[in-house]
């Protein structure tokens, strides 16, 4: 044998020097759940050590991640049940205590860089991403809604925006909107190829979200398919978008490797909130070891060409790197 692969596996240094792929800080955007009140830090029963934040804790928690290093958060609202209608109308409500939140972090971390949700779910009586008329998602009435949600997030401090939708023509929608208001350079980063997944359910549980009639399977993506990917990618790319997401992450390994390989836009990827919950459970139960499939995890997202990664692990892994 004149080529034995073990010799470079033979100790961490040089393991460690031809490793492939790597995963840092800068890799990772961190999903939190804000609450509108003070003094809160709810428990999410599917989601362990996540928490719903009223803002004056969550700034305490954030400052807290910063010192960790992580420099990118996702804020989601959990809106109460009373202030929620058909049209998603508090999403863009100036009174939004999102909003108002929003522009208080960027207040007090200048330095943060803050993502946004777009999508009707969160605020809507119906639970859907879209607008429902006769029990139908119905795209090009949603497509105003999202250009006003996402203005007012542009104008509270978002930096970058995440339409997570699934509706068609919403990108470019959304790009017209922000640059006729004057946010030329508030990005975007679509969620391009979201399937309709079984993998949401404790993020569904955070924001009390969960459709009230039927599924989302009319919007979001057939689990079977990856030429679509294509399509998606293309067009949201074509309608301006920055940045390009797949999502669930993990069933989807494949579907990131193939648009970055198809595709010179930064490639993202979500790596959701049942994939998170999955490894607390086994790891409660002593089946696996935490930070070592965490660590897995999260480099194979990596390796599959994810430029970035959402992700309920970012302060656990920042944590593992101190430790
Ligand atoms: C809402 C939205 C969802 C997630 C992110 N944005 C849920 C859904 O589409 O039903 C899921 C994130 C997660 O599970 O961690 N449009």
């Amino acid at each position: 044998m004149n080529i034995r692969p073990r010799r470079n596996r033979k100790n961490a240094a040089i393991r460690d020097m031809v490793q492939e792929s790597r995963l840092g800080l800068e890799n990772l955007i961190f999903p939190v759940f804000l609450k509108d009140g003070t003094n809160i830090k709810e428990e999410i029963a599917s989601l362990p050590n996540i928490y719903r934040w009223s803002i004056d804790l969550l700034l305490k928690e954030i400052d807290s991640c910063m010192e960790l290093g992580i420099r990118t958060y996702d804020i989601f609202p959990a809106i109460e049940d009373h202030l929620k209608d058909q049209s998603a109308t508090m999403s863009y409500d100036p009174a939004n205590f999102y909003l108002k939140a929003i522009q208080k972090i960027k207040e007090t971390f200048p330095e943060i860089v803050l993502m946004s949700d777009v999508a009707l779910d969160p605020y809507s009586s119906d639970g859907h991403d879209g607008l429902v008329r006769n029990g139908k998602i119905v795209n090009d009435e949603t497509l105003p809604i999202l250009a006003k949600m996402s203005v007012a997030q542009a104008q509270a401090g978002i930096d970058i925006i995440g339409p997570s939708d699934m509706m068609d023509g919403r990108v470019g929608v959304i790009r017209s909107a922000l640059d006729d208001a004057g946010y030329t350079e508030t990005s975007i980063m679509s969620y391009t190829a979201k399937y309709a997944s079984a993998f949401y359910g404790p993020f569904r549980d955070a924001l009390n979200s969960a459709p009230k009639s039927g599924d989302k399977k009319t919007y979001q993506m057939n689990p079977s398919n990856k030429a679509e990917a294509l399509i998606e990618a293309q067009l949201d790319i074509e309608e301006g978008a920055d940045m390009i997401m797949v999502k669930p992450a993990l069933c989807y390994l494949d579907v990131i490797h193939l648009l970055k390989e198809n595709f010179a836009t930064p490639v993202t990827a979500y790596n959701v909130s049942g994939e998170y919950a999955m490894v607390h459970a086994a790891s409660q139960k002593g089946w696996i070891d935490y930070n070592a499939a965490m660590n897995e995890m999260l480099l194979s997202i990596r390796r599959a060409g994810a430029d970035g990664i959402l992700t309920y692990f970012a302060k656990d892994f920042a944590q593992s790197l101190v430790d």
